[in-house]
């Protein structure tokens, strides 16, 4: 505007024409792009710099978690625990104090306790996800730090409380993890974790979409595709932490049956809430703020008549109601 009215005095006064300011409009016009795109241009480069560091920051990470031997060994899946004691350095908070039990290959094992009790923080310690401050904790009897960590976790199966699904297929999303994909062992794995009937439903079926350009999925759905998730891979050791936690009953059951199938010759810990999901196994600890308050089995607890007992009453109760 201004470029009009200042050129029209000056083209009056005789000291410009016409052609001169339509010349002068074309270029401001011809350069306001390059320059918009400079300052775009400039501000991606900053933002894409930013993330570089970043990701170079967490590329840069060492673990504290090192291992002593690297001992690359085939495990049976016997699990022991002698005084293990751990507290979370930041909090403060002991996650467990003087854990012992004992498992053998093959065994079940139900961990039961109320919310923060510590349940999780025994399956991450399986997982030697942290290292713990006493105690020992022995994979085949052979001291957890001296195993090679990456091909002893290949051997287990973990679901962890938090699902975590990829927005793809959910065929890809099962096969996740695991190192052939054999789509007869997918169908399978999801026959094991009673998700067919769901899947069936769907309409691309195992090649159907989830996440955010797909279909959503139910939280006992997505449960049940963590749980087929982590069984394809035929390990050795199998964490449930707190996995059927929203599915019903009768699901729950059917899975639980399943998994006395599959993880017949196999270690696995079953970690939950519920009476009714522990109650089957070998073993049950009972936990209370980081220590285990009882254990035995489901016909043992019941007779002591104390904790486990009492939240056995209590969730009869609520069942009834
Ligand atoms: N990463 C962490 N850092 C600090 N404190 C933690 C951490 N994880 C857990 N805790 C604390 O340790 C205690 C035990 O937590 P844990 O997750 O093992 O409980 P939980 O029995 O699995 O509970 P829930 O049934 O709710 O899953 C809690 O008091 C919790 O606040
Ligand atoms: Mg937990």
């Amino acid at each position: 505007m201004i470029t009009v009215y200042v050129g029209s005095i000056e083209v009056f006064d005789g000291n410009l024409t016409i052609g001169n300011i339509a010349e002068f409009l074309i270029y401001v016009y011809l350069l306001t792009w390059p320059v918009t795109a400079l300052g775009w241009i400039t501000s991606i480069v900053q933002r894409a710099s930013a993330s570089q560091r970043r990701i170079n920051e967490f590329l840069d990470e060492k673990t504290s978690i090192i291992s002593l031997a690297k001992k690359n060994i085939d495990i049976k899946g016997s699990v022991e625990f002698k005084n293990v004691s751990f507290k979370y350095q930041d909090t403060g908070i002991n996650g467990m104090s003087d854990v012992s039990f004992k498992l053998n290959a093959g065994d079940s094992l139900g961990i039961i306790g109320s919310t923060g009790s510590g349940k999780s923080t025994i399956a991450n310690s399986i997982l030697r996800l942290f290292d713990i401050d006493s105690g020992k904790i022995l994979i085949d009897n052979i001291d957890i730090k001296k195993l090679d960590i990456s091909y002893y976790r290949r051997q287990i199966g973990y679901v962890p409380q938090d699902v975590f699904l990829f927005s793809d297929t959910i065929e890809n999303n099962i096969l996740f993890g695991s190192e052939d994909n054999n789509f007869e062992k997918v169908k399978k794995a999801a026959e094991n974790s009673d998700l067919t009937r769901n899947i069936e439903s769907f309409p691309n079926k195992f090649k159907t979409k989830i996440g955010e350009r797909g279909i959503t999925l139910s939280g006992g759905q997505k449960q049940r595709i963590s749980i087929a998730r982590a069984i394809i891979k035929e390990p050795k050791i199998l964490i449930l932490d707190d996995c059927l936690s929203a599915v019903d009953t009768k699901t729950e059951n059917i899975i639980l049956e399943n998994l006395k199938d599959i993880m017949k010759d196999k270690t696995s810990i079953i970690i939950s809430h519920r009476i009714s999901s522990v109650k089957l196994a070998k073993k049950i600890l009972v936990i209370e703020n980081g220590k285990v308050i009882e254990q035995g089995d489901h016909a043992s607890l019941l007779k002591v008549k104390k904790s486990y007992y009492k939240l056995f009453q209590q969730q009869i109760e609520s069942e009834k109601s």
